[in-house]
């Protein structure tokens, strides 16, 4: 029981630790999304959002992201890793009633958009699901 606690503790403490800056940035070091006033984003975010509306995610996620036959991803995001997000999404779950994306070209290509824009939403950062593209 006690060693049960540690370890889950231990692996608490890292998902904790290690997202803080890795998620928060990409491999270039810039922000994962930009917005402004919760609904204006950049061009790669704005990507997210059309590849979102284009698969449909809400029809099941809800169009808030805030769930419906599937869980709200407003909260889900705030601990899956972008790694398990983008296997989760390309290659589904099918007994649990997640179809797999990975045939969808434009969900395959522009996934880190899609993980980008839900992870704004999930933060609080983007405050409404409709966003327009910021003019920059
Ligand atoms: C036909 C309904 C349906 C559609 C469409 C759908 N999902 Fe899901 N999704 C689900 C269900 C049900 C689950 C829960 C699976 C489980 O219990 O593990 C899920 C799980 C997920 C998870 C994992 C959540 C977790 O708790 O680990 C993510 C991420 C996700 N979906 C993203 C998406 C995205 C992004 C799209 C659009 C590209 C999408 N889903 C489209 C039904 C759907």
């Amino acid at each position: 029981m006690k060693a049960a606690f540690v370890i889950s503790t231990a692996v608490l403490l890292t998902c904790i630790a290690v997202p803080a800056t890795a998620l928060s940035d990409n491999k270039a070091g810039d922000p994962l999304y930009k917005v402004v006033d919760g609904y204006k984003v950049d061009q790669d975010t704005m990507q997210g959002f059309r590849t979102w509306r284009s698969a449909a995610c809400d029809r099941c996620h809800g169009p808030n992201q805030e769930g419906m036959v599937g869980p709200s991803l407003i909260e889900r995001l705030k601990v899956l890793t972008p790694e398990e997000f983008r296997i989760t999404v390309l290659e589904g779950r099918m007994d649990k009633g997640m179809p797999s994306f990975s045939g969808n070209a434009k969900v395959s290509e522009h996934i880190d958009e899609l993980y980008a824009y839900l992870k704004g939403r999930s933060d609080g950062a983007i405050t409404r699901a409709k966003v327009v593209e910021l003019e920059e």
